[in-house]
């Protein structure tokens, strides 16, 4: 009898954005369907891919200490690498070049092709031939609408609703690695989101490097959001990012007045500048920020909104960081991604700006916000002691099994003891918050192992950054 050949096992890491994990379920879903079989274990694995960020130098110089991990590994067994995603569009040259242990790079819009490419590349390695495999070419047209993605289990489904982008904001490398913005049909999306609540999900989110310019024949993003929020079963929806250039009335209207649209808004700054803000190519000014601010607030003041600045971005002089940081301590976000501006290549500002503040500047002014944000978020969620917020209950805390964990409708993280608060992942909860650091909200009686006295405001936002980033 012949012996039954042995699955493929392939361990897939993933770093960066939620576009990124987003984008991991549809390689797990064109995949699995071709025979392969996942594991975590990557000693077990036959194949190793990486889902790679190219948006800073950490993203990128973290994908090279994995890759240098490998090298062992590779020497020891039989082994395919593939890095896909954002890097291998990017630094096609340099990565096969500077990194011969690469056998397969699959760009954002090429994963159709991942199952033939890691086959060959198998083949090649037994017949003692090292052939590469790459697909990088970008497409104007693949939404992978007919995929259903592989998602993990959890309260929260991903759905891209468009992918690319064409704002090229002067510092960002996404246009270059994920290509001209397309839509993706809204009917495909709506039918999604139902059998996303059919197989239990409560909260989706909906993910697009603009979404304010997604566009369908008369579907526009309010009318898209609406509709999903009207699928039964899902009691959240959130989105992220939108553009403060172009941000529609009707979109404020649907997160103001729909129940299941969480009141919630990502809305990235960049910088308060207005000659900044030009160098960046981001078509809005200080001026016209704030007026948005202050119309989503006018609409309704419990709008929690976060940001994204840069620090250090090309000829930022002192005058200009002191504009940021007067707008960032007048409009009082309740978080803030606060990055130093990191140059990447083929963008325009590395085409015809030099990167000529000095790193120990980049830090300090990073610092000097990051403290300033942190006291604010501290402030901030302070205002919610002695409140009732309705909390989606996710799971257990990090740091305890004996906590419970969820987000507020704002997004924010809420803490619990489970023995006084009995639930259920993907129960909603109404929890009385007591306490409150920059990042957390600790809800009814004191964690187990943590003192109830109000701590001070905490330096968690490293942690935060990786995971809330918007690609
Ligand atoms: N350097 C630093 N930060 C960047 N971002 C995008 N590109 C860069 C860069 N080259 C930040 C922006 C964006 C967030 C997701 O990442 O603030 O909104
Ligand atoms: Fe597009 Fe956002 Fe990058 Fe600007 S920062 S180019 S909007 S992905």
């Amino acid at each position: 009898m012949k012996a039954k050949p042995t699955a493929t096992h392939v361990h897939l890491e993933t770093f960066g954005c939620q576009m990124n994990e987003y984008d991991s379920e549809l390689v797990r879903s064109l995949m699995k369907q071709d025979g392969f079989v996942f594991t975590d274990d990557r000693e077990r694995a036959d194949v190793i891919l990486m889902n790679t960020c190219a948006i800073r130098e950490n993203a990128h110089n973290k994908v090279y200490k994995h890759l240098s991990e490998l090298r062992k590994l590779k020497q020891q067994r039989p082994l395919v690498v593939g890095v896909l995603g954002c890097m291998a569009q990017n630094l096609k040259e340099e990565l096969t070049d500077v990194q011969p242990l690469i056998d397969v790079l699959a760009g954002p819009d090429a994963y159709r092709q991942l199952p033939m490419l890691i086959r060959n590349a198998m083949l090649s390695q037994e017949e003692g031939l090292d052939q590469k495999g790459f697909a990088v070419d970008l497409s104007e047209y693949e939404t992978y609408h007919d995929v259903i993605p592989d998602r993990l289990d959890g309260v929260n489904a991903w759905i891209a609703v468009m992918r690319g982008c064409d704002n090229f904001c002067s510092f960002c490398v996404v246009p270059y690695t994920r290509g001209r913005e397309r839509s993706r049909d809204p009917e495909g999306i709506v039918q999604e989101a139902r059998r996303i609540a059919e197989q239990g999900f409560k909260q989706i989110t909906l993910l697009g490097q603009n979404v304010n310019s997604y566009r369908y024949g008369d579907w526009d993003f309010a009318k898209l959001i609406t509709a999903v929020a009207d699928v039964p079963g899902i009691e959240r929806v959130r989105f992220t990012s939108p553009h403060p250039k172009d941000f529609p009335p009707s979109l404020l209207e649907a997160v103001a007045s729909h129940p299941h649209i969480c009141k919630q808004i990502h809305l990235p700054l960049q910088s308060g500048s207005d000659r900044l803000l030009g160098l960046m190519n981001r078509t809005y000014t200080n001026k016209e920020y704030r007026a948005l601010v202050d119309r989503i607030r006018t609409l309704r003041s419990d709008i929690v909104l976060s940001t994204d600045v840069i620090c250090g971005f090309c000829g930022e002089s002192d005058e200009e960081f002191s504009e940021t940081y007067r707008l960032v301590e007048e409009l009082r976000f309740h978080s803030a991604f606060i990055f130093k501006y990191s140059e990447r290549k083929h963008t325009i500002a590395a085409r015809r700006f030099p990167d000529d503040v000095s790193e120990p500047i980049k830090t300090e002014r990073v610092t000097r916000l990051f403290n300033l944000q942190r006291n604010i978020s501290y402030e901030r969620n302070r205002e919610y002691l002695k409140t009732t917020v309705p909390v989606l209950v996710e799971g257990n805390a990090k740091r305890s099994a004996e906590q419970g964990m969820g987000k507020s409708d704002g997004n924010i993280t809420v803490i619990w003891n489970k023995r006084a608060i009995s639930s259920q992942p993907g129960d909603i909860v109404s929890l009385a918050i007591y306490d409150a650091s920059s990042t957390t909200l600790y809800a009814e009686s004191p964690p187990v192992h943590e003192s109830s006295a109000p701590r001070p405001p905490q330096n968690h936002f490293g942690k935060l950054r990786s995971k809330t980033e918007h690609f």
